[in-house]
């Protein structure tokens, strides 16, 4: 399967091609350049506008007195809520302390406390204050700033901005040998073109445009996953879509990126109160309200639903030095009209990180040799079905450094690829990008069922019957927005029970039965199949 679009009009080559500009693709590319590969970077927008640098709370990492891998771990298990996979589990927290220290090496610039050690706070689901950060609450913008730092001063590594990846290219043994991309005025009249790699790594980040109302930048549309589907890579715990549950609400009639209000807010201390201004997380969960994620979300739905409200309230009058502390937060509540150090915040659940993605080995390779996947756009099992706070960061981190040293380890010859057969190819109207969004939020959202699920799904059907013979971007993103959100109502549907961040109000409990992975594949001619797989404990 394929997207619709004009043949390309040139070609470029490197060892290895990155897509995507986030902490993920920047440190696959440092690490790549490490080993002395020649690196393309392919962006969609401006090299520094993924969602890295909208990140604020920070990167977990056990750093601290008297902490340990193991607690990290004990913490990201109990968030994933019995669906991580143990190995990726363990990799993650026993790599990250030395993944930080080397982005410290390579500039990042983290706050310090009085005693002039690394300032450490909490966010929820952990049982520690184990996160750094930089800039108070602009970790990922730093992050962003040194990784970009060290790519702009290495000639090996060539950057394309606006380059959009369409499909990706195989040789004949069926192995990933590059990618089709539009780049904005390039080669041809149409701009589209050809990239060939030893080895592609799709980095692309998160598929948050799904939904109306998301913390995602509007250049989050899932491209590199959709693209992985119809290369025919296995794509697993899709359905575990992490609502973030302070996001600053406005009005209902917002939509796309929402300023988010970060976790690190209530671990300085900010409480959620009710509509009548009533505390509710301590009767809930005993971290109350650094609660994982999850369970905050669907209480704050709870509540908002209980009392007919459309958000609850944080109080973050208490919080220490708020402006200083939380720069970018007080900027844009201020901009709203809200003073947090004065007044209440109006906040409410929004969509915010993508548990699962392409389904990767230890060393992110996807089931399609040649095609590596890191970051938000991969699903290496470290989150299950919920992510833990500040992991993702310090995953893009981790399995970045472990891509290239595996891709560097087992070079492939560059081969030429092979015409596309019979394959089928689509493209749909980009007029359908709304109706999409309401039908998502609508029906496969905070809570889900399977009456919404299944009008959500015939929604979908009913929208990509509405083709377009007309190739660019917006039709390019809708078309990958309608490819993944199938893949997301198809797998809630399928599962039939509440865990981590899947929450069926038809089947309220966790059952053991569904204590496995759901994976999906898409097949050339368009048809999906989904099987399962146990989890590694
Ligand atoms: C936040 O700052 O609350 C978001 C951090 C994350 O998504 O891990």
């Amino acid at each position: 399967m394929k997207l619709f679009a004009g043949a390309p009009g040139w070609t470029t080559q490197a060892d290895v091609i990155v897509i995507g500009s986030g902490v993920a693709g920047l440190t696959t590319a440092l690490n790549a350049r490490a080993a002395n590969l020649s690196v393309l970077l392919v962006t969609k927008a401006l090299i520094d506008e993924g969602s890295t640098k909208w990140a604020q709370g920070g990167i977990a990492a056990a750093l601290g007195p008297g902490d340990t891998p193991e607690e990290h771990r004990e913490d990201t298990l109990i968030a994933g809520a019995g669906l991580c996979d143990i190995d990726a589990v363990n990799v993650l927290v026993t790599e990250g302390p030395e993944a930080v220290r080397k982005l410290i090496a390579r500039g990042a610039v983290f706050d310090k406390a009085e005693s002039g050690e690394i300032a450490l706070t909490r966010e929820g689901g952990h049982h520690r204050n184990r996160i750094l950060h930089a800039g108070g609450d602009a970790t990922g913008a730093e992050v962003s700033r040194a990784l970009l730092a060290a790519v702009h001063n290495d000639s090996g590594i060539e950057v394309i901005e606006h380059a959009l990846v369409i499909d990706a290219l195989k040789s004949v043994d069926g192995r990933v040998c590059g990618v089709t991309l539009h780049v904005i005025g390039a080669g041809s009249s149409t701009g589209v073109g050809r990239a060939l790699a030893r080895a592609v790594v799709i980095a692309t980040g998160g598929l948050g445009q799904v939904y109306s109302q998301t913390t995602n930048p509007s250049v989050s549309t899932g491209d590199g996953v959709a693209l992985a589907l119809r290369a025919g890579a296995a794509v697993a715990d899709v359905e575990f879509i992490q609502f973030h549950p302070t996001v600053l609400w406005r009005d209902t009639a917002q939509a796309g990126q929402q300023p988010l209000i970060s976790e690190a807010v209530r671990g300085e201390g900010a409480i959620l109160l009710n509509h009548r201004g009533e505390k509710f997380m301590a009767a809930v969960h005993p971290q109350a309200d650094l609660a994982p994620r999850d369970i905050v979300a669907k209480e704050i739905f709870n509540q908002m639903r209980e009392a007919h409200v459309p958000h609850m309230w944080l109080d973050a009058t208490s919080v220490k030095d708020f402006v200083g502390r939380f720069p970018t937060i007080y900027a844009s509540c201020m901009s709203n009209g809200i003073d947090p150090k004065k007044q209440l915040i109006p906040v409410a659940p929004a969509s915010h990180y993508a548990s699962g993605g392409v389904l990767v080995d230890l060393n992110g390779e996807s089931s399609v040799p040649g095609l590596y996947v890191c970051g938000e756009s991969a699903c290496t099992g470290a989150h299950g079905a919920n992510r833990l706070a500040s992991n993702s960061l310090l995953e893009g981190l981790v399995f970045g450094a472990r891509i290239s040293e595996n891709i560097a380890a087992h070079l492939a010859e560059q081969s030429e690829p092979v015409g596309d057969g019979d394959e089928a190819r689509i493209l749909i109207d980009p007029s359908i990008r709304i109706p999409l969004q309401l039908a998502m939020s609508e029906g496969a959202g905070v809570m889900r069922s399977e009456k919404s699920l299944r009008a959500t799904l015939a929604t979908l059907e009913q929208l990509g019957t509405r083709h377009t013979e007309k190739p660019g971007v917006d039709a390019w993103e809708v078309s990958n927005l309608h490819f993944l959100a199938t893949a997301i109502v198809r797998s809630a549907l399928e599962r039939q029970e509440s865990r981590g961040s899947h929450w069926r109000s038809d089947f309220l409990e966790t059952n053991q039965i569904w204590q496995k992975r759901i994976i999906q594949k898409l097949d050339i001619d368009g048809s999906w199949s989904s099987t399962f797989e146990a989890v590694k404990q």
